[in-house]
């Protein structure tokens, strides 16, 4: 599997237009990761790091630029294709969370699962709620858990579907310290158990030393 391509990123650019302005934010970013690999990446609030990551997952359309996951440009696929292909090839943890307000913790986590077509999602589901600490809480809502909770159901739904490639912004970024501590080592368990490959935003320079690489996003490009 070593030195496997899992995403390649082309001369990828953004600009957003708004009122009259244009922000360019990314300028014709190049980048690689391989299977496996882990890689951290730092920059400044507000130099496009959220932005990428919403590209890198298709949630966003570039500028310009391509992605590709496991070779396949995913702006290529339509909106209900893009929906199964990132449901099968990706996770996704975000800092706000992002979870279903009017799903129970188990529902969260068994969506990507039906989205996939993977068969069993309920007791797929259960066993990687089990497998973040979480299993008195698989009947919860969101608003019923603690933010370290919440964000526990989101590994487990970025987990779940076994994907080959995790995204994470800033996913301690919402907690206190210690609980993202907790949190953060949970994740890194995870990552290392499955084998895939991680990229992690984050502002902390020290858990970014975690990662196999460390790139830092300045000027709309990654050095
Ligand atoms: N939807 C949007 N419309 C207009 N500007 C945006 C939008 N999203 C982000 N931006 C701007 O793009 C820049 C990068 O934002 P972001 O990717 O969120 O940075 P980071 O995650 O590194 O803090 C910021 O200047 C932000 O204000
Ligand atoms: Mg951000």
């Amino acid at each position: 599997m070593k030195n496997t391509l899992i995403a390649e990123v082309k001369n990828l650019s953004k600009t957003y237009s708004q009122a009259g302005t244009s922000i360019e934010v990314l300028k014709g970013l190049e980048f690689k990761i391989n299977a496996g690999e882990t890689i951290a990446i730092l920059g400044q609030s507000g130099s496009g790091k959220s932005t990428f990551l919403s590209l890198l997952a298709g949630l966003d359309r570039p500028t310009q630029g391509t992605v590709l996951l496991k070779g396949q440009n995913i702006f290529d696929l339509n909106e209900k294709e893009l929906a199964q292909f990132r449901a099968q090839n990706l996770g996704i943890i975000f800092q706000q969370f992002h979870l279903i307000s009017y799903l129970t913790a188990l529902e969260n986590v068994s969506l990507p699962l039906e989205i996939a077509g993977i068969s069993n999602a309920e007791k797929k589901a259960t066993q990687a709620l089990q497998d973040v600490g979480l299993d008195h809480r698989l009947y919860h809502l969101p608003q019923q858990l603690s933010g370290g909770e919440k964000q526990r159901v989101a590994i487990a739904r970025a987990f779940v579907v076994q994907p080959k490639l995790l995204l994470a912004d800033e996913p301690s970024g919402s907690l206190d310290p210690k609980t993202g501590r907790e949190v953060l080592e949970t994740l890194f368990q995870q990552v290392q158990l499955s084998q895939m490959a991680l990229i992690l935003v984050t502002h902390n320079a020290g858990l970014a030393q975690k990662c196999h690489r460390q790139l830092r996003l300045k000027d709309g490009r990654l050095t």
